[in-house]
Order: structure tokens, then C-alpha cells, then sequence
């Protein structure tokens, strides 16, 4: 089976952009097909898993930054803990809101579970219990949240058992995977974070040095996502005019985005010349 979204909720994952990104990788970067592929800013591991199921024999490193697979791991608990607070909120319709006590019954529910040991993934209970697409990362956020809402709750999550199958998994900081596989035959898959330009309430800082750093170690062949609103085109095609090599002769794919607002991704991609048949 093959996934066209990630299997739990992650913010910032390509599903809207998967097809494209299929087509590119049978289209262009077939002849890595027994290659290695680096999924260096994995977040849900969506990239990774798409590359291994069409290209079996490649080898994929998912850098899982964000411990995602850890939340696959433990769909089980999830799903306990999701129908330990089903009698509270079927008492509800979709997207209506809990009472005030009903909150606090609930969050009792959740401590019970953390005083158990259980692993507690906040981000997709608080898919169930927040508005408008807002997660919560930890204990204290969602307890700030001072209204829950009712989404879907009697949907068990599903089991995603062969989702990351075959797939090699990482935990590091980006620039010191890429900096490993230095002098290796490796199609770089970059998906890193937007611009941020402030720290404030941000765990994984991503800045313009970070930016900086990441496109000095870009080499080909590669992907790097990026957006419109970053104005990365502009900014690439004056590298390329001072000298820059490994961006010298890239291509695009776009993507209109039309969830909520309109807006452009883009592929920047060269799929090297050098085959691995
Ligand atoms: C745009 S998301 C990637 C989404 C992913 N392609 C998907 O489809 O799910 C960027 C990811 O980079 C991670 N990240 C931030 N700083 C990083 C770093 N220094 N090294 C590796 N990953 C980092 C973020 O936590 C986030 O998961």
C-alpha cells in the first residue's frame, strides 16, 4: 500500500505534493533506483516512504528529527487513550464544543495514562480535541487550551504497519547526515523548515543562517522544496550568476496549493548525471 498522506498528523508534511514528487522521482531520478536517497528533513517520512515503495531496491534514510516514528510505534496507546475519552465526547457532534467539565474529565483521563508510563502523543490527541488545525506539542500546551472542541473521535486511528518497511531511520541534525555522505554517490531530498525570523516559542530554531549553511552543502543531485513566499528563485538564480555551481542548470516543478490560501511550492531539483545502473 501506498501512502499519499503521512499515517498521523504532522504539520508542514507533502501531501499536497506527493503525485508530483512521484512522477519526479520514476521520471527523473530513475536511474538512482538502486541508489541511495537522503530524506535529510524527514518529518512524517512521506518522502521516504514513497521513494522506498517505488524504488524497492534503493536504500532510503528518513532523518525522523521529530521522534514521528516513536508516534507510529505507539498507535495502540494512542487509540486507548482515544477510547477511554469516548464516552465523554460522543456526547458530542463534530466540532462542538466540550464543556468545561467535560474538559477537565478528559484531561484527567490523559494524566491517568501519564502517570501509567504510557507514551502520549499530544499532537494527534490534540488533532481530536482542537479547532481550526491547531496541535498541541506537549502536556502544557494543550493544557493552556481552554476550549476543546469534538473532531472525529470515533474514528480509530489505523494501524501503519509497513509504512517506514525497508526504510533506514536516523535522529540527527541535518547538516551532519548531509556532511556524512560527503564524498558519496547520495540524491539529497531537502525539505527543510520555513524562514523563521524570530525565536520567539520555536524548539527547532530554522533561520537564515541555518538556510545558508544547508544550501552550501546542497550538491547535485538533489530536491529542495521551497515556496514562493521565501523567494527562494531570485536568491538561487544570483547564485548561479556569481558561479554556483551545484544549482547552475536546475530545474522546477510548481505546485499551486490551494488549501486555505493559494499559494506556489516548488521542486528544485537536478537529477545528476551520473547513473547507477
Ligand atoms: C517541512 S518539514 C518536512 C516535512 C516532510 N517532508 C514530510 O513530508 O513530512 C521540515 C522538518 O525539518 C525538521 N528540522 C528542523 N530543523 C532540523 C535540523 N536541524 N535537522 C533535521 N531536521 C530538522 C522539522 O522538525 C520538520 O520536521
Amino acid at each position: 500500500m501506498i501512502y499519499n498522506a503521512a499515517p498521523l498528523p504532522f504539520q508542514g508534511q507533502k501531501r499536497n505534493f506527493i503525485k508530483q514528487f512521484r512522477e519526479l522521482i520514476k521520471d527523473e531520478f530513475r536511474a538512482h533506483r538502486n541508489g541511495i536517497f537522503i530524506d535529510a528533513f524527514g518529518g512524517s517520512g512521506l518522502l521516504s516512504h514513497n521513494i522506498k515503495q517505488i524504488y524497492p531496491n534503493a536504500r532510503v534514510i528518513y532523518n525522523d528529527y521529530d521522534n514521528y516514528s516513536q508516534r507510529l510505534a505507539n498507535i495502540e496507546a494512542t487509540n486507548e487513550i482515544l477510547q477511554a475519552i469516548e464516552p465523554i465526547t460522543k456526547k458530542y457532534k463534530k466540532d462542538e464544543k466540550v464543556s468545561g467539565e467535560d474538559r477537565e474529565k478528559i484531561i484527567k483521563i490523559i494524566d491517568e495514562y501519564i502517570k501509567r508510563g504510557y507514551f502520549i502523543d499530544w499532537i494527534t490527541l490534540s488533532s481530536k480535541l482542537l479547532f481550526g488545525g491547531k496541535y498541541a506539542h506537549n502536556e502544557d500546551e494543550l493544557k493552556k487550551e481552554k476550549t476543546f472542541y469534538v473532531k472525529n473521535p470515533k474514528t480509530p486511528l489505523r494501524q501503519a504497519d509497513g509504512y517506514l518497511k525497508g526504510v533506514e531511520i536516523a535522529h540527527k541534525d541535518a547538516m551532519e547526515l548531509i556532511k556524512e555522505f560527503e564524498n558519496k554517490d547520495v540524491v539529497l531530498v531537502l525539505d527543510p523548515p520555513y524562514l523563521q525570523t524570530s525565536k520567539a516559542g520555536y524548539k527547532c530554531f530554522w533561520g537564515l543562517r541555518d538556510f545558508l549553511k544547508l544550501i552550501r552543502l546542497v550538491r547535485e543531485p538533489f530536491i529542495f522544496f521551497s515556496s514562493e513566499n521565501s523567494d527562494i528563485l531570485p536568491y538561487i538564480d544570483d547564485l548561479v550568476e556569481y558561479g554556483d555551481e551545484a544549482f547552475k542548470g536546475y530545474s522546477l516543478k510548481q505546485a499551486i496549493l490551494t488549501n486555505g490560501q493559494a499559494k506556489t511550492d516548488y521542486m528544485i531539483y537536478k537529477s545528476g548525471v551520473r547513473g547507477l545502473f
